[in-house]
Order: C-alpha cells, then structure tokens, then sequence
C-alpha cells in the first residue's frame, strides 16, 4: 500500500491572514478563526487534536514539513499546555517515530503502525496484517458507538457528557475486539483521551460534552469559539491516564472470563470441556480477585 495522502477533503476555505488573539495578554493561548480545510495536496494524519490544530493554523495548514518546534508552538498556544509538557510530546513524537536526526515530517507519516499509531482506536479501524499504514479514513459507525456510550450525570446538568467512565467502558471494548494491545499503546490510547478530558473537560470530574467530543473526533475541529482555558501540566495528564487505568484494571479482572465466554469451543474441543474449562477460569478469576482484596483466597 503507497502512503495515505490526504484526508477529508473538504470544501476549501480560504485561510486566515492573521490570528485573532482573545482573552488576557498575560495568557499566551490563541483562538483562531475561521477554520481551514484540507486542500488539494494538503495532508492530514490519523491524530485528530493535530488535524484540528492545522486546521486552525497553529500547524501548517497544508499539514507539512512538522519540526519539533512547530509541535511545542502548537501544544502551547492551540492546547494550552505548559513548556514541559509540550516539550515532553515532541520527544515522545520524534523518539516514537524513530527519528533521532529530528528530521521535519508529514502528518500523514505518524500513520505508520506500530510507530505511535495502533490499534484498537476509537474512530479508526484496526491496521489490515501486513499493512505498513493505518486505515486513515474515520469509521463513523464505530465513533457513534462511543458517542452513544456518553451519559447524563449528577452534575452535567441534564447535558450528554464523555467521562472518565465512558473512556474505560469504551477502551476495554475495543481492546477485547481487537488483538490485545501491547502496554505502551495501550498506555498511549489511554493518554489520548486523558488529555481530551484534562483539556476540554469541566469541573471536578473533567466532563466534556459530547458534542464538543463529537466536533474533535468527526469533523477535527474544536468547538466553535474554543481556546484553551487553563496550562495543562504533564503531572495532571498522568494523573488521569492513571486513574483511568485503574478503573480498567478493576472492571478487568473480568476478562479473561469475558474472552472465554464469548469463544465458541475450539474446535475439536466438546461443550462439556469447554465449559470445565470456563469453570477452572472463573474459579481461578475469584481466586485473583480476592487476594487482590487481601480478604484472604477461597
Ligand atoms: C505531539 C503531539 C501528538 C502526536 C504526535 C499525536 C499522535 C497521535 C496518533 C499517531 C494517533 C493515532 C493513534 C491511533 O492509532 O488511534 C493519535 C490519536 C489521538 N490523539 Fe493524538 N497526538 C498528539 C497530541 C494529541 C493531543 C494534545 C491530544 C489531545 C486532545 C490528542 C488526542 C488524540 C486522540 C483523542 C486520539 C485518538 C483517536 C482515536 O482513538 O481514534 N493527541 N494521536
């Protein structure tokens, strides 16, 4: 397969000529408007946070000739995160990518699997074997599955929202239909979503509206009107990464059982093994379970 190019090509609008700057001088966070869209030639990758940052501009447009530079420029000014943590995501993005000359690249070229891109993604599907890039174009069937996971919650106020909750619910799904992930991809696809929550979210709880969700992942944009609103510290991404895993940890001591039951008995293997076998797992899974509550085994 030759190198995606482009994506979402949209009615073309023309770029702005100068960034409108809002809200205290003392605040270096930028609102650009009106949005780009990808042209002819343009090109964009499978992040939607640096589709949408080129989209307004704070990449370049046409979604080229990236330095590590533009990604700290872009993660403070479109994202609202400190210097450390944006210098933190473009070592982590050169050192993923295996480029240790620094060397500017494409957004179309972290869409190399196994780089920084993986599987089990919320908006794109998995990488056919032997396929050196990632499916590029957003599956909608599988992002409104996420979207219909979002809820209403006690302090929402009757609005739809994505929450920590919702993210668990959806990556432990993904990650049982798909191969599972090796530790660093899954820890990235947690983070992608911490950081969504950390930078869009509201309140105690970090809330995002579903639409504002919907707006980011479907149409790579941020809400209308949006700038950041506060620095994202590195410190509080890993805080939510982590308790997001946490909270799949503790739903996951049920998945090998999960696994095994939604298998059909291997072949040449009766129903009545099968199903000894899924007893020994179940038993086995309790064992674990209550040992990790330190109440003692069973
Ligand atoms: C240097 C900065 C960044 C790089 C190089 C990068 C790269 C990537 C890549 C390669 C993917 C595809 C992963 C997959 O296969 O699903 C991805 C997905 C994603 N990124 Fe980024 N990203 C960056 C920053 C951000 C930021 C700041 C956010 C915060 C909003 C973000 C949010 C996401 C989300 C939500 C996804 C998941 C999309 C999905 O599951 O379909 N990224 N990113």
């Amino acid at each position: 397969m030759g190198k995606p190019t482009s994506t979402n090509i949209l009615s073309p609008v023309s770029p702005i000529s100068s960034p409108v700057k809002t809200g205290p001088s003392s605040r270096p966070f930028e609102l650009r408007v009106p949005s780009y869209r990808p042209n002819e030639g343009h090109v964009r990758g499978p992040c939607p946070a640096l589709n949408a940052l080129a989209n307004r501009g704070h990449l370049p447009y046409d979604g080229r000739n990236i330095t590590f530079g533009k990604i700290v420029h872009a993660m403070q000014k479109g994202m609202g995160l400190s210097y450390g943590f944006a210098v933190f995501m473009a070592i982590g993005t050169f050192t993923l990518m295996r480029r240790p000359s620094l060397k500017a690249f494409d957004l179309h070229e972290i869409d190399k699997h196994g780089y920084i891109e993986h599987n089990a993604s919320v908006t794109r599907d998995d990488t056919p074997k032997g396929q050196k890039y990632a499916p590029l174009d957003i599956d909608h069937a599988r992002l409104q599955a996420f979207l219909d996971k979002s809820h209403v919650t006690p302090t929402s106020q009757g609005k739809c929202v994505i929450t920590a909750e919702t993210i668990v619910d959806e990556r432990i799904e993904l990650e049982l239909k798909s191969q599972p992930l090796k530790p660093l991809y899954a820890e990235i696809a947690r983070a992608e979503f911490a950081m969504v929550l950390e930078i869009f979210g509201a309140g105690k709880d970090k809330e995002v509206p579903t639409e504002a969700v919907r707006t980011l992942l479907e149409k790579e944009e941020f809400p209308p009107d949006w700038k950041p609103t506060h620095v994202l510290h590195l410190w509080d991404a890993i805080k939510m990464s982590s308790h997001i895993r946490k909270l799949m940890d503790e739903r996951r001591m049920d998945e090998p059982v999960a696994h095994a039951m939604l298998r059909e008995p291997p072949q040449g293997q009766d129903k009545e093994a099968h199903h000894q076998g899924l007893l020994e797992l179940t038993t086995e899974w309790w064992q674990q379970y209550w040992q990790s509550k330190e109440v003692g085994g069973v």
